[in-house]
């Protein structure tokens, strides 16, 4: 999450305001330590010496007052125009939802008629409008390689205009204290060319094909007949419940808990069972399954893509 190595245009406008603060701050530093050591070396002037009061009277006019103002203005008008920068409306852009909630990202793509959760793909180079939300409390949407930063605020849309410039999986975060899991709130965005994105977004068009053995329709039968489908939606199967993450492309997606861990078999068994040992005071209750069910509700959510 470095944001000196930027991977979107705001990022990057971002990251020259910082190097050249960071350039004027350097030379002043240099100026103002040799002046010092100047100082330590020439030792007091002179008793009587009045020439030198006056000459070194404009000194801390010009130093002290003239070229701290000349630099601090410079610094304003860098950061304001930088942050109306950072406000163009994007033009003709791909809309993307995101929606805050405790702790995790509802992600849909309206004009596409998608849903996912956690994992943002988005075409390299088109300019993309993130509408921002929330559910419950106040989050903030950062993603330091990609743009500013976005408050999701109850009650409000805000928007976040945006392109990416270089392909990458960035990763982001939630930059407003939110509750016990506010660290453990991220997200990755998955930044790919044109064709890529398109091949992804036909995939998640298509509801998840039905279980293809005999394990994975086992699972599909616990999952739905379990508490699960009360807060799940499985698009094409009776559960339907939006509480929490939609687990329609659970497969394919890189990580569980919202950016907490790999999404592999073992850690999605874990969980399942008990993910409060993973993301201790998550709003997910422990589901109570025997072994053969819950290693079928894996096998069957990890055939979802
Ligand atoms: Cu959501 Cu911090």
């Amino acid at each position: 999450m470095n944001l000196l190595d930027p991977g979107g245009a705001n990022a990057a406008r971002i990251a020259s305001v910082w190097w050249i603060i960071f350039g004027l701050g350097a030379a002043v530093y240099v100026v103002v330590a040799g002046f010092v050591l100047v100082a330590a070396f020439r030792g007091r002037r002179r008793r009587g010496d009045t020439e030198a009061v006056g000459r070194d009277s404009a000194f801390i006019w010009i130093g002290g007052v003239l070229v701290p103002a000349a630099i601090l203005m410079l610094v304003a008008v860098v950061t304001v125009s930088t942050t109306r920068a950072l406000r163009q409306p994007a033009k003709d852009p791909l809309t993307i939802s995101v929606v805050g909630k405790r702790w995790w990202w509802a992600v849909s793509y309206p004009g596409e008629r998608i849903t996912t959760a956690n994992e943002i793909h988005v075409p390299v180079g088109r300019p993309l409008r993130i509408e921002l939300t929330t559910s419950d409390v106040i989050h903030s949407f950062w993603v330091p390689q990609l743009s500013q930063k976005v408050d999701t605020i109850p009650g409000q849309v805000n928007h976040l205009d945006m392109k990416v410039t270089k392909p990458g999986i960035y990763r982001g975060q939630c930059a407003e204290y939110c509750g016990l899991e506010h660290a453990r709130m991220a997200f990755i965005v998955v930044a790919e060319d044109t064709t890529t994105f398109e091949r992804w977004v036909a995939r998640e068009q298509r509801p998840p094909g039905g279980p293809s053995a005999e394990q994975e329709a086992r699972g599909q039968q616990v999952l739905v007949s379990s508490s699960c489908a009360g807060c799940h939606t499985v698009r094409g199967t009776p559960a339907d419940g939006t509480l929490g993450p939609d687990l329609s492309d659970l497969g394919s997606r890189r990580m569980l808990g919202a950016g907490t861990v790999d999404n592999t078999p073992d850690n999605l068994r874990r969980w399942i069972t008990d993910s409060q040992s993973i993301k201790p005071g998550n709003l997910m209750p422990p589901v109570p399954l025997s072994r053969d069910d819950a290693d079928a509700v894996v096998a069957y959510l990890e055939s979802l893509k």
